[in-house]
């Protein structure tokens, strides 16, 4: 019973999420057919114990929708742009008759003294809710010109709070610490936003003797469980230009 329960499960997690109306839906058939895919799952069961199904949402990651995109053109013309619903689905109002989602910028205002918001961002009264006024925003679409004022990078990323240090991040590993722009993108992120106090940094971007040599400095550490932005980089590199996405998810760059 208990192999027999355990191969059921699998095979209904996997119905649950990928199957649907092939006529709609790109199903990932190979794989899920494939004598390798079968050996995997029938490794994950434990001899003598029940693997609970974890929630839906844990397996379906739906994203926060916000999103980056830089472009620079034959002239050297550059947009940066950082567009947002804030959270999933914004506020889940549809505009009727006009098929799109609404956001929940609101949050983006303190609500009130001292409660932090959906990011756990703590702000005062400047960022208060008046009529009229419009809330921060941590969107940061950047264009950095060099010491003559030609176009050098163009750069941003979606990420909540994390977008102002990812932005900052890929900035300074490639001015400062000589980077190419795809190691300034690729290397491991911290973040750090006052309020939690704590330094958070993504699955083995600090050494372990940095972390215990910074908690003896007094720091709270904390390992991320994802990752931290997804930057969408171009470059200036002579008379051409070295486009980048985000090895963290599925972006791409492409020159025509
Ligand atoms: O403007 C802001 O700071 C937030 N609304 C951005 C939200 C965001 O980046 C969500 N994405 N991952």
């Amino acid at each position: 019973v208990h192999v027999f329960v355990e191969a059921m499960r699998r095979a209904f997690m996997d119905r649950n999420e990928y199957l649907g109306d092939p006529a709609f839906v790109q199903m990932p058939l190979d794989r899920l057919l494939s004598r390798d895919y079968a050996a995997k799952l029938r490794g994950e069961i434990k001899p003598d114990s029940a693997t609970p199904t974890p929630p839906f949402a844990a397996r379906v990651q739906e994203g926060q929708h916000t999103t980056h995109y830089s472009v620079v053109d034959a002239q050297g013309n550059a947009v940066s742009v950082t567009t947002t619903l804030n959270s999933s689905f914004g506020s889940g109002v549809t505009v009727p008759g006009a098929g799109f989602l609404l956001n929940n910028e609101m949050d983006d205002f303190a609500s009130a003294p001292g409660k932090p918001n959906q990011y756990g961002l703590v702000q005062g009264a400047a960022n208060a809710i008046q009529p009229g006024k419009r809330m921060l925003s941590a969107m940061a679409p950047t264009i950095v010109d060099d010491p003559q004022g030609r176009l050098f990078m163009v750069v941003g990323s979606p990420g909540g709070p994390t977008i102002i240090t990812s932005v900052a991040e890929v900035i300074l590993n490639v001015i400062d610490f000589h980077m190419s722009l795809a190691d300034a993108v690729a290397v491991n992120r911290i973040h750090e936003q006052a309020l939690p106090d704590v330094v958070y940094y993504e699955r083995g971007g600090l050494l372990p003797a940095t972390v215990r040599q910074l908690e003896a400095m007094g720091y709270t550490l904390d390992q991320r469980r994802g990752y931290q932005g997804d930057v969408a980089a171009i470059e200036r590199r002579g008379d051409s230009w070295v486009g980048v996405a985000d090895p963290r998810r599925g972006g791409g760059a492409a020159g025509y």
